[in-house]
């Protein structure tokens, strides 16, 4: 069954210093895709070549200039709870502690707090922040806001999952085995 299906999508960013002369960037030109239900897929491709901006506009956070997507064959819009995403930067709340941060996409969702707690407790021992559950973001590395950003991801545990770079941060070893996690818990789920 087909979960994602994209459509000749095509992003122009207007900008004053744009590379072919008119102030346009084109990150991304009839793209077509499908996606089923299950898939991992991974894109892979240089640097600048939209790989961020396709999967901002599959989240629903920027708009495409023309063509659609459709999700369970109906056309979306704009961002929704059925999606989560990896941020290539973490973007994490900085006024909320790692459990504050992890929790919160389970708050949206109206998880009761003893569930959340769990669930909460559960991912930071998975990517092996135990003991800093009540640092702010400020307080963390590069690597463990990283960890922080997947942490919130899979515990929110959307129907689609959108990850940039999800483990660019990372040292080798932290990256081989949240890597696996990863795997795991998607062969499981
Ligand atoms: N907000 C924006 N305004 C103008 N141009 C943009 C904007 N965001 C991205 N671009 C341009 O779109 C193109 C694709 O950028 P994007 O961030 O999607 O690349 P990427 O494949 O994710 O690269 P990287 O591997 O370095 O993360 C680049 O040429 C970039 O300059
Ligand atoms: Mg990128």
């Amino acid at each position: 069954m087909i979960k994602v299906k994209v459509e000749g999508i095509t992003k122009v960013f207007l900008s004053q210093n744009g590379n072919n002369g008119n102030g346009c960037v084109e990150a991304l030109g009839g793209i077509n895709l499908e996606i089923r239900t299950c898939e991992f897929l991974s894109i892979v491709g240089l640097s600048g070549c939209g790989k961020s901006t396709f999967l901002e506009i599959l989240g629903g956070l920027i708009k495409l200039s023309c063509g659609s997507i459709y999700i369970d064959e109906k056309q979306v819009f704009g961002p929704n709870q059925d999606r989560g995403i990896v941020f290539q930067g973490y973007a994490l709340f900085p006024w909320r502690t790692v459990t504050e941060n992890i929790v919160y996409g389970l708050e949206e969702k109206g998880v009761p707090r003893k569930t959340r707690t769990e669930i909460c407790k559960q991912y930071i021992s998975l990517v092996g922040l135990s003991g800093f559950e009540n640092h702010y973001p400020y307080q963390l590395s590069g690597g463990m806001k990283q960890r922080v950003a997947i942490a919130r991801a899979l515990a929110y545990d959307p129907d689609i999952l959108l990850m940039d770079e999800p483990f660019a941060a990372l040292d080798a070893q932290t990256r081989d085995t949240l890597q696996g996690e990863v795997l795991r818990i998607w062969e499981e789920t």
